[in-house]
């Protein structure tokens, strides 16, 4: 356990500026010092994410009588304001929901393709994608999601809509001092800011950001109030609806007021299957992790990984090879399932995971069929977090813009970056995302579809009991992010903060490689490569938030790779 992880950051982020008049919510939070927590245990209730003023309002919230789905709301506005490379208002996700009364609840809140949409939108004349078109600008981004799922949520939140939202206006009216990793963010993107906004944006600045300086978004804040005021209809309507139509017409953007007007979040049926004893509930489709969890979690039950070891060659190379089969198959068989049909049954069912693992040989690497290989960017620009209360409800959520900061594109006046998701459909079957997933006919761009997902936000139950609430950003590396973070805490018995912290690793059938973190041991890449790998180091993988919870007590960790922070009591 590295002591690192235990104790308090604290960030010389101080500053002289008055927050003026405030709710009591935001009053309790200081957004001009506050401190990153990596860890936190307690009894009564956690919030992890990626930013401390995000995880500590959703706190306050609980604090205040709020239940678990309140401060995941909160929380999830708040990050829209102190996390703009992808916290978001201006994106989409998926909120996993434990209630204390039994039942479980998943909101799809992905964007969808606008109307305009057709499968050949990012193709040239000659039939070569345009990946530039779908990854940058008004072109790549699908109808917003999030604001519509927060709605959905607000059926099981007890507090009123008006006083989750409040710290997030605050946040963004009187600002925040920023982060060192956020100055240093901001400051990197100074360029492709500049190329895809059609009138200035408040995150672009003469001199270099730097950490302590105070971020205020005015005409976010005006936007988070028509929220507050009108409902969903300050956002998909009106005078929010208008500055984004109006900003799609600034350039080459296709959605429509009335695209706005139609967008619908959905009540999907969760997934829900058995692990040994205990229960695991995830996100059905547009989320790939629906399919792809189980199938992997089955491959691997009745594998002896435990003996294996953690991070050892042999339970590398089984997690890889089950890795490889399950993206296989995301790539041929995964899609929207409003408009197309997929075997998801078949898919997850034990007998074909055992079929699956029949040609499996744990002396040999496999092979991936060889075509276009894509490489895998190392910016974790999707969030996630988790939420737990003492009455037994918790929230799992993973929300994002795509890459960082979506699109690039602000919309001019209403102060929120639009996401560059349409990247996430397959633009021409065979061609790599930015993170180098291939796809086909089943996650074709269709007007009004919904791009296929990675986002895997999960919830563990024990003894029928919220045991364990997970999830990650990080592209296609989400899924087996969890994979890999469950079977550590559930076959390797690791505390959460080993699971977190712990170096990953991931492989998803093409491109024919396995990413490892620096902290994979050399001897370990050296028998993978004897086997037949090819091992290739990258960056960090995810940015995983875990909650473990048993016997009443709370254990709360943040993972050590990003600002991300944990709160409680
Ligand atoms: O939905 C997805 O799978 C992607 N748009 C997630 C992107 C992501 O995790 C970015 N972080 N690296």
């Amino acid at each position: 356990m590295k002591a690192s992880y235990l104790y308090t950051f604290p960030l010389v982020l101080l500053s002289t500026a008055c927050f003026g008049q405030r709710t009591a919510i935001a009053a309790a939070v200081n957004p001009y010092e506050y401190t990153i927590q990596k860890k936190i245990t307690g009894s009564t209730g956690a919030v992890v994410s990626a930013h401390p003023l995000a995880s500590e309002i959703g706190i306050v919230v609980m604090k205040q009588g709020g239940n678990a789905i309140d401060a995941a709301i909160a929380t999830q506005l708040a990050l829209a304001v102190v996390y703009p490379a992808a916290g978001n208002i201006g994106g989409g996700g998926f909120t996993v929901i434990r209630l204390a009364n039994g039942s479980n609840v998943t909101i799809d809140y992905r964007e969808k393709a606008p109307a305009k949409a057709n499968r050949d939108m990012y193709l040239d004349k000659q039939g070569n994608a345009q990946t530039e078109l779908s990854q940058n600008g008004h072109l790549s981004s699908g109808v917003p999601g999030t604001i519509a799922g927060l709605f959905d949520c607000m059926k099981y939140a007890s507090l009123p809509f008006k006083k989750l939202i409040q710290p997030a206006i605050d946040l963004a009216e009187k600002g925040f001092v920023i982060t060192e990793a956020e100055a240093r963010s901001l400051n990197s993107h100074q360029a492709i800011f500049t190329k895809y906004n059609t009138v200035t944006p408040v995150f672009v600045k003469q001199t270099n950001w730097k950490a302590g300086d105070t971020l205020v978004q005015r005409d976010l804040a005006n936007t988070l109030k028509r929220i507050r005021d009108k409902g969903k209809a300050g956002f998909y309507e009106g005078e929010t609806a208008r500055l984004i139509v109006e900003e799609m017409k600034r350039a080459n953007g296709i959605i429509s007021y009335d695209d706005l007007k139609k967008y619908e979040a959905k009540e999907r049926e969760p997934v829900v299957f058995d692990y040994k004893t205990y229960k695991i509930i995830t996100m059905p489709l547009p989320s790939s992790g629906g399919v792809l969890l189980p199938q992997m979690m089955h491959m691997i039950e009745d594998k002896p990984v435990k003996e294996y070891g953690f991070l050892s060659a042999q339970a590398v190379q089984l997690m890889t090879e089950i890795e490889r089969r399950a993206y296989a198959d995301r790539a041929k068989f995964l899609g929207d399932v409003d408009f197309y049909k997929v075997p998801v049954k078949k898919l997850t069912s034990k007998a074909y995971a055992a079929e699956r693992m029949k040609d499996y040989n744990p002396q040999m690497a496999g092979t991936s069929q060889a075509i276009q290989a894509g490489t895998i960017p190392e910016s974790e620009e999707t969030t996630h977090f988790s939420v737990c209360d003492k009455n037994g409800n918790a929230v799992s959520v993973t929300t994002t813009l795509n890459g960082g900061y979506g699109s690039s594109t602000v919309v001019g006046g209403a102060g929120f970056f639009l996401n560059n998701e349409m990247d996430d459909f397959s633009i021409k079957p065979g061609v790599p995302n930015m993170y180098g997933a291939v796809g086909a006919d089943a996650n074709a761009i269709a007007p009004g579809k919904r791009m296929l997902s990675s986002m895997t936000p999960t919830i563990v139950l024990k003894n029928n009991k919220p045991y364990v609430v997970v999830g990650t950003p990080g592209g296609t590396t989400i899924t087996t992010s969890v994979f890999q973070t469950l079977v550590d805490i559930l076959e390797f018995e690791m505390s959460a903060e080993d699971a977190v912290n712990k170096p990953k690793f991931h492989h998803q059938w093409l491109p024919d490689q396995i990413d490892v973190e620096a902290a994979v041991p050399q001897a370990v890449r050296q028998q993978l490569q004897q086997m037949g790998y090819k091992v290739i180091q990258r960056g960090n993988i995810g940015r995983t938030e875990v909650i473990k919870m048993e016997n009443g007590q709370i254990e709360a960790v943040a993972d050590g790779r990003g600002d991300d922070s944990a709160a409680g009591y």
